[in-house]
């Protein structure tokens, strides 16, 4: 199904917002004339990405560091090196975004 979130207007230039969407929390982020939507929590240990850092295609979780890609959700860096335990996390789960008009749409 496909849900409308926000108008591009709506955001700043690599700055996560969150949103409820049915239910579902996502951040959307923009980077240049790209939309993505990712899930609103880190797969490590919950931070709210609202507060991530993003670079390039790349969004990085200000609690401990861990780096997500924007493009598949895909751990690119676990600044420990251990992926164990309280070290492990799973990739971070994205939605596939479309932009129609300046509207942003997620497929959930
Ligand atoms: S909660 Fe995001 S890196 Fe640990």
């Amino acid at each position: 199904m496909l849900v409308r979130v926000c108008s591009l207007l709506d955001l700043e230039d690599k700055k996560p917002r969150k949103f409820s969407i049915n239910g579902i929390e996502v951040a959307i982020v923009r980077v240049g004339d790209k939309v993505f939507a990712i899930d609103a929590y880190c797969p490590h240990k919950g931070r709210n990405m609202e507060y991530g850092d993003v670079d390039g295609y790349k969004i990085r979780c200000d609690l401990h560091g861990y780096e997500y890609s924007l493009e598949n959700g895909e751990l690119v860096l676990n600044p420990y090196g251990k992926s164990s335990g309280w070290y492990f996390s799973s990739n971070l789960r994205i939605y596939k975004v479309e932009v129609k008009n300046k509207d942003i749409f997620i497929q959930i």
